[in-house]
């Protein structure tokens, strides 16, 4: 997979970029599939920073995150956790869907993300100062948050949240062509398609076609696939379980990947999948 080559569509990389020289942890926002982690490989390699990847889940510990004492052979034998090994390296730490970790494990973030950039190792008794190299990097999907998993805005206000969502209809035609070799008009059929279905987004109420599905179904016909199953088996299959709703989405698909003149999604396409 190619992770040296990010998309860019605003001003996310800029702000990263001024982020980073001045030490200010940045928040990503933004649907599945929309480049979020794709960003942070790129930005590693502009900065030159090893990424340390951390997905948070409800189980994850802070002793998950800073390590934590072992015995081995007898001897008890203190072992860093990925924050404390990225922050002693320098590196980006990108802690991903950290909307599911608990709070309390979350709590050794906030001297790290804060103008004292300190990572406190309680139990080994230790400091370490974060080096000027090191970033915290976070990110968390909007449409998975419940009341129950909110950040505080102690945490949310240490950074700099940087909003993304999917890329304008040419640019994802070039990143369906840059990550696939599918042709280009293949590519703007596929985006099309996917933007039919993101326009009835509204009436529909599940998360819509990512760029990452977008991918995935311009891999296949590359592969040799025709579009229509590429996209039934990519792009609307992990839509919906709701049997009527692929229906009317399917027959949505079909117009823009046929070339029929869909420049305005017909929803009554989609409600009347859905009642019948
Ligand atoms: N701006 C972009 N430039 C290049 N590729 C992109 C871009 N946006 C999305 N992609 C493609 O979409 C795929 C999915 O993107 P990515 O893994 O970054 O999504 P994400 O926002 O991290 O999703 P999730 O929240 O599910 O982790 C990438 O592997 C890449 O192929
Ligand atoms: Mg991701």
């Amino acid at each position: 997979m190619r992770r040296d080559f990010y998309q860019v569509s605003g001003r996310e990389v800029d702000l990263f970029r001024q982020a980073y020289a001045q030490r200010v942890p940045v928040m990503l926002t933004g649907p599945t599939g929309c480049g979020k982690t794709r960003l942070v490989e790129y930005m590693g390699g502009v900065l030159n920073r090893p990424v340390v990847t951390i997905s948070c889940h409800d189980d994850l510990t802070s002793s998950d995150l800073v390590g934590r004492y072992t015995v081995s052979g007898g001897d008890v034998v203190w072992h860093d956790g990925p924050l404390t090994r990225a922050v002693k390296e320098g590196a980006i730490c990108y802690m991903d869907e950290v909307v599911e970790a608990r709070h309390d494990s979350l709590a050794v973030l906030h001297s790290l993300t804060d103008h004292r950039r300190t990572l406190f190792l309680d139990r080994a008794g230790a400091v370490v100062e974060a080096p000027d190299a090191f970033m915290l990097v976070c990110s968390y999907n909007p449409a998975y948050r419940s009341s129950l998993k909110e950040l505080k805005p102690s945490f949310r206000q240490r950074f700099v949240t940087v909003a993304m969502t999917y890329l304008p209809a040419e640019l994802e035609v070039q990143v369906l062509v840059s990550e696939s070799g599918v042709d280009r008009a293949a590519a703007q059929r596929l985006v099309k398609c996917a933007s039919s279905i993101r326009n009835a987004d509204d009436v529909l109420h599940f998360e819509p076609p990512s760029t990452r599905v977008l991918v995935t179904a311009a891999k296949l016909v590359a592969a040799g696939a025709s579009e229509l199953e590429a996209a039934e088996v990519s792009i609307l299959a992990p839509l919906s379980n709701d049997g009527a709703i692929t229906e009317g989405l399917r027959e949505l698909a079909a117009a823009s990947l046929l070339g029929a003149n869909t420049t305005a999604p017909d929803r009554r396409v989609i409600a009347g999948g859905v009642k019948s």
